[in-house]
C-alpha cells in the first residue's frame, strides 16, 4: 500500500493544536513587518535556526517570542485561516484548537482581539471547507492562579465561541493541583475542562489532572505509561490521550520516534490520537505525525485507521457527529482498497 496517499486524505480530527503553535517562519516575518515588531530574526532561516530545543521551556521561550508579531484581530484571522487551508488538504475534519490569551493580553492585545481574529477564521473554514472546531482556552501554568481566573472571567462573557478551558506552558514543577480552584469554577460555568500533564511532568501529573481537575481529556499523558495502575484505569475509563510523536522528539522528550509511546498506548486499549501541537515549530502537521510513527514503531495500515477512528471518538463534537466520522473513515479505506 502507498501509505502516503492513503494518509494523505484519510479523514481525521486534529485534537491537539496550539493555534499559535502554526505560525510559520515566513508568515512571522511579514507580520513582524507588517506590525512593526522587532525580532531577533533577519530571515527564514535565522527563524528555523532557533528551533533547536533541548526541552520544553527552551521552545517556549521561542514560542512566545515569535508570538510577539499577532497583534491585530486579522493577524489572528489570517494564522487561524492559514492553519485550516493547510489542513484541509490533508483530511483533517475536524479540529479542536487552543489559544493562550494570557500570552496576548500580557503584552497589551486584547482577549476579544485574539478571540475575534480566531473565531471569524472558523467559522469561515465551517463554510468554505466544511471543517468544524472547537475552541479551548488554555490557562498558563506559570502565571499565578489570578492571573488564570481574570482569563476565566473574559472567557465567560464569550461561552459561545469557547467550549473547553486547558492548561498548558511549563510543567515540571507546576502541578495541576495549583488550578483546582479555576477549573473548579470553569467546569461551574459549563466549560469541558482538558489538561497537558504528563509531558515532561511525572505520572503523579496525570492522576492529578483526572482527579483534582476531572479533566475529560489528557494532552499528552506520555508518563501515564509509566505507571500500571494509571494506564490501567486510563483504559477502564476510556479517558483520551491527544499524543503528539513530532513533538515529543523535538523536546526530547523521547530519544527517537521509535520510544514513541502511541503503540504502547494503542497496545493497552488507550483511546489514544495523534496530533502535531505546535506543528510550524515541530518539522510536521498532523499527517508527518501519522506517517513518521508509522514508520518508526512498525505500525499497520489498521493502526493507522484506528487512530483516524479514535480522533472522532474521542472530540467533543456529538454523538452523531463521531458515528458520522468513523463511518467516513470506514468509507474511505473501503473506497482505497478498490
Ligand atoms: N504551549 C504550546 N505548546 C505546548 C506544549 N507542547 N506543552 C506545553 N505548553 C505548550
Ligand atoms: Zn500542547
Amino acid at each position: 500500500m502507498d501509505i502516503e496517499s492513503f494518509v494523505s486524505d484519510l479523514p481525521k480530527a486534529e485534537l491537539h493544536l496550539h493555534i499559535e503553535g502554526t505560525l510559520e517562519p515566513e508568515m512571522m516575518l511579514a507580520l513582524a513587518k507588517r506590525n512593526g515588531v522587532t525580532l531577533p530574526y533577519a530571515t527564514v532561516e535565522d527563524v528555523r535556526a532557533a528551533y533547536d530545543f533541548e526541552n520544553l521551556q527552551d521552545f517556549l521561550d521561542v514560542y512566545y517570542l515569535g508570538m510577539s508579531v499577532l497583534v491585530t484581530e486579522r493577524d489572528f484571522y489570517d494564522l487561524t485561516l492559514a492553519y485550516l487551508e493547510k489542513v484541509h488538504g490533508q483530511g483533517v475534519r475536524h479540529a479542536e484548537i487552543f489559544f493562550d490569551p494570557q500570552a496576548h493580553t500580557e503584552r497589551g492585545v486584547s482577549f476579544e482581539t485574539a478571540l475575534g481574529g480566531i473565531r471569524s477564521a472558523l467559522d469561515e473554514a465551517g463554510r468554505a471547507m466544511g471543517i468544524t472546531s472547537r475552541l479551548i482556552m488554555c490557562f498558563l501554568r506559570h502565571l499565578p492562579e489570578e492571573a488564570a481566573f481574570e482569563a476565566l472571567e473574559c472567557a465567560c462573557r464569550h461561552k459561545d465561541a469557547i467550549y473547553a478551558v486547558g492548561l498548558d506552558s511549563s510543567e515540571a514543577g507546576f502541578p495541576p493541583s495549583n488550578f483546582s480552584r479555576v477549573f473548579a469554577e470553569a467546569r461551574a460555568a459549563g466549560f469541558v475542562p482538558v489538561a497537558h500533564a504528563g509531558e515532561e511532568g511525572p505520572a503523579a501529573y496525570v492522576e492529578a489532572a483526572l482527579d483534582d481537575l476531572q479533566v475529560a481529556r489528557v494532552d499528552h499523558g506520555n508518563r501515564a505509561l509509566d505507571d500500571a495502575a494509571l494506564t490501567a484505569r486510563l483504559a477502564r475509563e476510556q479517558t483520551p490521550l491527544t499524543m503528539c510523536p513530532l513533538s515529543n522528539l523535538r523536546l526530547k522528550g523521547i530519544p527517537a520516534l521509535n520510544a514513541s509511546p502511541v503503540k504502547r498506548a494503542l497496545d493497552a486499549g488507550l483511546l489514544v490520537t495523534v496530533n502535531s501541537d505546535d506543528p510550524s515549530y515541530f518539522g510536521g502537521y498532523v499527517n508527518d505525525n501519522y506517517l513518521g510513527i508509522y514508520e518508526a514503531l512498525d505500525l499497520t495500515p489498521g493502526d493507522l485507521v484506528a487512530l483516524a477512528k479514535n480522533s472522532f471518538a474521542a472530540s467533543f463534537i456529538d454523538d452523531s457527529a463521531k458515528q458520522a466520522g468513523i463511518d467516513a473513515v470506514d468509507m474511505y479505506v473501503e473506497r482505497f482498497q478498490r
